[in-house]
């Protein structure tokens, strides 16, 4: 099709959206032969580095950039979008509480919510990035009613690609060999990345690891702190690595999941595997003909079972919490 798809894509002047631009304007977000219109939304602050960005853009004479447009109103932004990238959020200032974050960032999502609901294109999909991710894409989609739910998803697949690289490392295996890892839960050191059901070259992880204190005692807090090693170790947060998950998360919600493998999604819940329906939690999943689905009927060991749980609890308690401050 020569109709470009409008891609929206918030905190466009930050450092993950530096890194995701060029790669959406390249044709790697939705396919190489995708023309695409690229709007950008920052908050007065950021416009101008924004403007910067797209000289930058220009001047690498992408064929299948369509255009650029730079907003500060969400309304502008969100006008006809197809796929939103939601990745601007109010990062945890010093002496910040967890309520007032997620005050403040219910500030930025449900108004969000409101333009995608009132200008968005019927196919639209929306990824949120920004930080609390899922709690983040509840507020929005609770303020985007015309908008079916399934459409607002958080990002998982960092920690799922984080998952796939450490159980390569472990067992010197290539990544493409891995398959089958699932994060499950939250996008926090709650998640609960799980290797029951994943295979190595074919074989079960589990038995190809052969280390189960390993997968307890380093791989699980590995995958679930590795963003905190990265501030530790680069001085700044993952940019690029975030920026290459969001590119593949969307890529394969509107391409299909590889036959054989699925990946991680945070999507509200159906009440699979016993978490509460609506919550934005992660699961294993597959896209099959533009849509996510649920890999059904994976047996869930008591260890997996616990893990599970504390991490829905956690994203029911910044449920009520939203609710409780008008935000749901
Ligand atoms: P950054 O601070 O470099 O950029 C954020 C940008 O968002 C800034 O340019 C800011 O002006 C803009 N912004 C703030 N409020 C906005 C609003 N209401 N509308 C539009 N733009 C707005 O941060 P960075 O490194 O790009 O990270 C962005 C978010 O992504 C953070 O919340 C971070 O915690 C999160 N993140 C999520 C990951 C995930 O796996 N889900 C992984 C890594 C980061």
């Amino acid at each position: 099709s020569t109709t470009p798809v409008t891609v929206t894509v918030t905190g466009a002047a930050g450092q993950i959206g530096y890194a995701l631009l060029f790669r959406i304007a390249s044709g790697q977000l939705l396919g190489a032969d995708v023309p695409v219109k690229l709007n950008l939304l920052e908050i007065p602050q950021g416009m101008k580095a924004a403007e910067g960005t797209a000289m930058e853009l220009d001047d690498c004479a992408f064929p299948l950039l369509a255009g650029i447009d730079i907003h500060d109103d969400a309304a502008a932004a969100f006008d006809g979008v197809n796929v939103g990238l939601l990745v601007g959020a109010r990062p945890r200032g010093a002496g910040m509480e967890r309520g007032d974050l997620l005050a403040a960032n219910g500030g930025i999502f449900g108004p969000q919510g409101a333009a995608i609901n009132a200008g968005a294109a019927d196919d639209v999909r929306i990824l949120v990035v920004g930080n609390p991710a899922n709690t983040n894409a509840l507020i929005a989609s609770a303020h985007a009613p015309d908008v079916p739910a399934e459409r607002f998803n958080a990002m998982m697949r960092l920690d799922h690609n984080r998952a796939l690289a450490q159980l390569a490392a472990k067992t010197g295996s290539s990544v493409a060999e891995v398959k089958r890892v699932a994060i499950w839960g939250n996008h926090s050191a709650k998640q609960y990345p799980d290797i029951a059901h994943a295979t190595i070259a074919g074989r079960p992880a589990p038995e190809v690891v052969g280390d189960s204190a390993w997968v307890t005692d380093t791989f699980i807090p590995t995958v679930a702190k590795r963003g905190a090693a990265i501030i530790e170790a680069r001085g700044a947060s993952s940019a690029a690595s975030a920026a290459n998950a969001a590119i593949e998360h969307v890529h394969d919600w509107v391409n299909g999941t590889p036959e054989g493998d699925w990946t991680s999604v945070a999507m509200p819940s159906d009440g699979s595997y016993g978490v509460p329906e609506g919550l934005i939690s992660s699961f294993p999943a597959v896209s099959r003909d533009g849509r996510w689905e649920i890999v059904q009927g994976l047996d869930i060991a008591a260890d997996a079972r616990a893990g599970i749980d504390v991490s829905v609890a956690e994203l029911a308690e910044e449920r009520d919490a939203v609710k409780e401050f008008g935000l749901l």
